[in-house]
């Protein structure tokens, strides 16, 4: 049953990649050129210093899958394409695993075919102490992130209905889990007020997985059609709008993910604030229709591309990105008028 729910996400979440309209707010936000402000590229260096260690890259592979036989060959590929570029990997949900322990070995691939890179276990935020270490054991994971779903939750009929215990969940699983916490959204995005709220929960990084990109309203209601959901389209905020909001927050590391569709888009999330950004549904979409080499290049295209960038606009690490000038347009700007961000 779940390996059937695991694999039906990956097939409607890479149809959504084939079908997906080209444009999210990224396309609001704009460097402004500056012709004499280039750097030479040999002074580029992409690492990036996180609550997670020094990655040398900031750039990462989000969460996605496993718990199936088609998911965890998925979850390997993900783990060559991470280890031949250095980007660290997340799991997808390990609650199959935490459920049937025989399903271990469609997670631990991530950690087998990776062993010196970063990997992140993955759980809900119903997840007990004990659990979350069970997760974090399977992996031999450096961070575990904790996923914050309710859409997705209560648009899924079989879905839970009680969130009011997440606070309190996140709050133990962070004393007790060993390594640093990661709260992410999956697709509709953190406001400052729920980064503030996981900052003070003690929570290392919280990765606000916005709007733009994969919608996971749509894959639920596209796996049983009954009419469209009230959350199917426009619900969360946006990437975009996330960091610029969350920037208020202060005093939690920041990651930026959610509809990441080129190395621009890499570049745009870093100068909004994000300390490094992550990618599933584009990866994904890579991977299954032309295979880990061609997810492995696309990767170091990417990478390449981003110090191109960099080298143009004058920042020598990704942290410099963030004193770059920026024009925000359309809905980006519109929010901020409204959120009163400057
Ligand atoms: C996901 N995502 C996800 N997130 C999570 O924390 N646990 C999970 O099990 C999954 N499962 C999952 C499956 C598939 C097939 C995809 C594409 C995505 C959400 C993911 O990590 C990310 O937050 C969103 O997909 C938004 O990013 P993209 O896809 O727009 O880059």
């Amino acid at each position: 049953m779940t390996g059937n729910r695991k694999d039906d996400h990956v097939r409607y979440a890479v149809d959504q990649q084939r079908r997906s309209a080209a444009c999210n707010d990224f396309d609001a936000v704009n460097f402004l050129h500056h012709a004499l402000a280039g750097i030479d590229r040999d002074t580029v260096d992409l690492g990036v210093k996180t609550p997670v260690g020094h990655w040398p890259v900031p750039l990462y592979i989000n969460a996605m899958t496993g718990g199936s036989d088609q998911t965890g060959r998925i979850n390997r590929q993900l783990a060559v394409a991470a280890r031949e570029t250095g980007l660290p990997v997340a799991s997808g949900s390990m609650s199959a695993y935490l459920r049937d322990p025989d399903l271990g070995a469609t997670f631990r691939t991530l950690r087998d075919e990776n062993p010196d890179g970063v990997v992140i276990a993955n759980v809900n935020a119903n997840a007990t102490v004990d659990q979350a270490r069970r997760a974090v054991d399977l992996l031999g994971a450096d961070a575990l992130q904790i996923h914050l779903n309710a859409v997705q939750e209560i648009v899924m009929p079989e879905g839970d209905r009680d969130f009011a215990a997440w606070p309190g969940r996140v709050e133990r699983i962070v004393a007790g889990a060993g390594v640093p916490v990661i709260v992410k959204e999956v697709g509709f995005g953190l406001s400052r007020r729920t980064v503030a709220r996981l900052r003070d929960l003690g929570v290392a990084a919280a990765d606000v997985a916005g709007r733009g990109g994969t919608n996971f309203a749509r894959i639920e209601n596209d796996r049983r059609p009954r009419g469209d959901y009230a959350f199917v389209d426009g619900w969360g905020q946006s990437t975009a709008c996330c960091l610029l909001d969350a920037a208020g927050a202060g005093g939690i590391f920041l990651l930026g993910s959610g509809g990441v569709r080129s190395p621009l888009d890499v570049a745009r999330a870093l100068a909004l604030g994000a300390g490094a950004v992550g990618v599933a549904g584009r990866f994904l979409g890579v991977l299954t229709d032309r295979g880990t080499e061609a997810l492995v290049a696309e990767i170091r295209a990417w990478l390449e591309a981003l110090t191109g960038v960099m080298t143009v606009l004058g920042a020598a690490s990704p942290a410099d990105l963030h004193r770059c000038d920026l024009l925000l347009t359309g809905d980006v700007a519109e929010y901020c008028r409204a959120r009163g961000i400057d």
